[in-house]
């Protein structure tokens, strides 16, 4: 999960693609280049490290060329040097590639490449593609493109441009992310609209199997036997304000603070009061649809999935229907039982992770019916499902997910909604009530931030500490496991989200003075059996931190510390038990120094396997 930018125009393309990189460095970070063509010469500059380290590089010793490919690295072939960034070249260095994506079949690429005489420097994949692509007949650069991906096994968004043919940029998708940008006399080429939005917000998303050719003269778009292909151009409804950090010092604090607005904005013109019922028309779900439905699959990774399992409950007793939550990458490689009523929901903030994707396909291929919840418009994801819910929760930059998590869990709400009404198995009065609790939610998430303080000082007197276990009961287990994974993701403190319940079972013998333990327990039908497990951890000298309902001074001999959320539906409680916890994680990482928006290791959208 790399970020790729392009530019062919007039201007001096360095000072552009570098703004571009500098947006998608939320994709990957642990290197960067670029390559510019002036004429008939090609320059390439690279280095490992941070886009800043290439942008004052390139201010020492300027690099020029109104045409370039640029790139930003997360490393799955080679390690995060300078030898394997982008771009990489062929033999004759002539040819410049940027790839984001997997050469799945690269080794044997390799020895057949080296065997007819190429000299391969690099450790990584990408690196055939420039020499195949250097290899390969053809009367045009696109058209030695395509022949070299006839070679190809893997995913891949890429860029090409050659000395040889000054002005063109050659761009391929499949399986990886890539849209165009169309500007006034010019064109880029990008990830996500982030890297562009700046100069244009009129974009192309390429589809699978797609060739785009680009001068500063246009553009158009083939297919791999050079077909011309007919592809929107759509408008990016967000604007840059959406992508700046607006005062506050990271993105994932910014995007915490902006969830009364964001869950605002998922509910916007979906609660019918009177009906009480709820709107999504992009489900594309008949009445008869919603009759013909027997069980749901939800598919996810990473917070979405742990998203998916607080939807299990709401969608078990809103819309009484089945429901299995599966860890995408598993699912796509099970067996797929085509179970007749089968709706698989994809769920992904990004709508590209690869495994959500797939797994979406396989539920597909075997006949389920698919809906996606979205965050990212025109997304994959989105545009292959056959219906969905877009989360309307802007931009999310910070690798760490916070506000696409409580925005999931209310659109989820809202789905549970519908499809409860329309089977006819949630009553007018059950569905008004929920409606109206739904509305009272951004002004609650706005008394949940008010937090903050607290968990501030609870963060200085954690901050040292090296394991956390987080507990929680019934809908709340999944706000524990978010809880461990918000705090792993961003401080690198081992972490464990638990059933409460199931602490007896084994990880209790973790429990002591240095155990820090996090009890999420809100006042619900589980309530007293949470307070029981609290009382065997405090029994065992842990270190109790609760989160709680409001007006709830039980706790007081037992935890340590309590945050208070105000109290709402139990099956909502999760959105506003969140909040403290994303709070605590973010709090204790930046006490420790660790960079919060761009965490070691990680990336914000994998679109990898
Ligand atoms: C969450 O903070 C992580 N960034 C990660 O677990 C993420 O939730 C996962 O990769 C799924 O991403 P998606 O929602 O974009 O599909």
């Amino acid at each position: 999960m790399c970020g790729i930018v392009g530019y062919t125009g007039q201007r001096q393309a360095a000072p552009l693609l570098l703004e571009g990189l500098q947006r998608l460095e939320y994709r990957g970070y642990d290197s960067a280049g670029l390559a510019l063509v002036e004429g008939d010469r090609l320059e390439v500059r690279k280095l490992a490290g941070r886009v800043a380290g290439l942008a004052t590089a390139i201010r020492r010793q300027a690099a020029a060329g109104t045409t370039g490919i640029a790139h930003t690295r997360w490393a799955t072939h080679g390690a995060p040097t300078e030898r394997n960034a982008h771009p990489h070249v062929d033999c004759g260095r002539q040819i410049a590639v940027v790839h984001n994506g997997i050469i799945e079949n690269a080794e044997a690429l390799r020895a057949a490449l080296e065997q007819s005489g190429h000299h391969l420097t690099t450790d990584t994949d990408t690196e055939t593609l420039a020499h195949l692509i250097e290899d390969a007949a053809g009367d045009s650069l696109e058209a030695r493109v395509i022949a070299a991906l006839d070679h190809v096994e893997g995913t891949y968004g890429l860029a090409v441009v050659s000395a040889d043919d000054p002005g063109k940029i050659v761009v391929a998708r499949r399986g990886s992310p890539v849209l165009l940008g169309i500007g006034d006399g010019e064109l880029f080429v990008a990830s996500d609209a982030s890297a562009i939005l700046e100069y244009t917000r009129s974009v192309v998303y390429l589809d699978d199997g797609d060739i785009a050719v680009l001068t500063p003269a246009g553009y158009h778009v083939i297919d791999s036997q050079s077909h011309v292909q007919v592809r929107a151009v759509d408008d990016v409804a967000w604007d840059l304000e959406a992508i700046a950090l607006g005062g506050y010092p990271h993105f994932m604090l910014k995007e915490i603070s902006e969830q009364a607005e964001t869950v605002r904005s998922t509910l916007r013109g979906r609660l019918l009061f009177e009906q009480g019922a709820a709107r999504l028309n992009g489900l594309n779900l008949t009445p008869e649809a919603c009759a013909a439905i027997r069980r749901i699959v939800i598919v996810a990774c990473g917070t979405s999935w742990h998203a998916g399992l607080v939807g299990r409950h709401i969608l078990e007793t809103l819309a009484r229907l089945p429901v299995e939550v599966e860890y995408a990458s598993e699912y796509r490689y099970r067996t797929q039982l085509s179970l007749p009523g089968t709706l698989v929901v994809a769920i992904s903030q990004s709508g590209e992770t690869a495994d959500t994707l797939e797994a979406m396909r396989a539920a597909r291929a075997a006949g389920a019916r698919v809906i996606g919840l979205v965050n990212v418009v025109g997304s994959t994801i989105a545009r292959e499902a056959e219906g969905g819910i877009y989360l309307h929760a802007g931009p999310e930059i910070g690798v760490a997910s916070t506000k696409a998590f409580t925005s999931q869990i209310v659109a989820l709400a809202l789905l549970g909604l519908f499809l409860g009404r329309q089977r006819d198995v949630l009553s007018l009065e059950a569905g008004q009530e929920l409606a109206c609790r739904l509305a009272q939610l951004p002004a609650l998430v706005t008394q949940t931030l008010a937090l903050e303080p607290e968990v501030q000082r609870v963060a200085r007197e954690f901050v040292g500490a090296r394991n956390f276990l987080y507990l929680g009961r019934g809908v709340s287990f999944p706000v524990a496991l978010e809880g461990a994974l918000k705090l792993k993701e961003i401080s690198y403190i081992h972490a464990e989200g638990y059933p409460a319940a199931e602490m007896k079972h084994g990880p209790i013998a973790l429990i002591d003075a240095d155990m820090p333990v996090v009890f999420v327990a809100p006042r619900d039908d589980v309530y007293q059996k949470v307070v029981s497990n609290m009382q065997e951890v405090k029994a065992r000298g842990g270190r109790i931190v609760a989160v709680t309902t409001e007006g709830n001074g039980e706790l007081r001999g037992l935890a340590e510390h309590v945050f208070r959320v105000p109290a709402t539906a139990p099956l909502l409680s999760p959105v506003l038990a969140a909040v403290p916890l994303q709070l605590l994680a973010y709090h204790i990482a930046v006490l420790r120094g660790c960079d919060v928006d761009r965490p070691r290791n990680l990336a914000k959208s994998v679109t990898v396997e």
